[in-house]
């Protein structure tokens, strides 16, 4: 069992405070989720590379970015050079995620496939051993705030199974609708990594959400090493 990490998606957070925003949690979890969206893949439009390099400049944990835009090759060198580590893709927008992948690794970031809720995991199948996450996602792509799909859990459960079976050293990462309420179920579905937007960044309290959803998942990952 990898750790259990937290990753806050920082979509709802202020972003005329973004440092502030980012250093208030940062204590209390493992990565910064960055969600680029095109306007072209999904039907909104976030932010791009000078993004990702003040939130780089604001914190020093690793930074994930999920694009979700419709030519991945065209921009993953530009968010690796702002500071991404990690650079997930939705690889049905191209007919050649092979060379997305290698064009990632090429720039010096971890690789991710992501996998949005009416796809199947054949790519991840294909891939596996290429990719250091699969981004599991339990809402359509586009907006944050959305409620958790449900119907993908089996899905989940048979991307961990996939990853263990063939010995895969592939995180395995949720996303979408993530809260106090239901991130027992996605861990226990596989999840090693969850991502919380809304969830965090409530316009509340994102230090003490954080917090929350890090002790749970202290106490879900004893419970799970006790289990095993
Ligand atoms: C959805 C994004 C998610 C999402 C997370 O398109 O990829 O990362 O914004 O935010 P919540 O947790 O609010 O769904
Ligand atoms: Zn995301």
């Amino acid at each position: 069992m990898h750790r259990l990490q937290l990753a806050p998606s920082i979509l709802t957070a202020d972003f005329g405070r973004l440092a502030d925003e980012v250093q208030a949690v940062a204590p209390h979890v493992d990565w910064f989720h960055l969600d680029v969206m095109d306007g072209h893949y999904v039907p909104n439009l976030t932010f791009g590379a000078s993004t990702v390099a003040a939130v780089r400049s604001a914190c020093d944990l690793p930074l994930h970015v999920h694009l979700m835009i419709d030519n991945p090759l065209e921009f993953a060198a530009g968010f690796a050079a702002a500071g991404a580590n990690r650079i997930t893709f939705h690889p049905e927008v191209t007919s050649e995620p092979k060379s997305v992948i290698e064009a990632i690794k090429e720039a010096g970031c971890g690789v991710g496939i992501a996998v949005h809720p009416d796809v199947g995991l054949e790519l991840v199948e294909k891939y596996l051993f290429e990719v250091d996450v699969v981004l599991m996602m339990t809402v359509r792509p586009g907006f944050g705030g959305q409620s958790f799909m449900g119907e993908v859990v089996p899905k989940i459960e048979a991307a961990r199974r996939l990853v263990d079976s063939e010995g895969a050293r592939a995180d395995v990462e949720v996303d979408g609708g993530i809260k106090i309420d239901n991130i027992d179920l996605v861990v226990n579905a596989g999840a090693n990594i969850v991502v919380s937007g809304s969830g965090i960044y409530d316009g509340k309290d994102a230090p003490a959400a954080a917090r929350r959803l890090r002790a749970r998942l202290e106490e879900l990952a004893s419970s799970l090493g006790e289990a095993s």
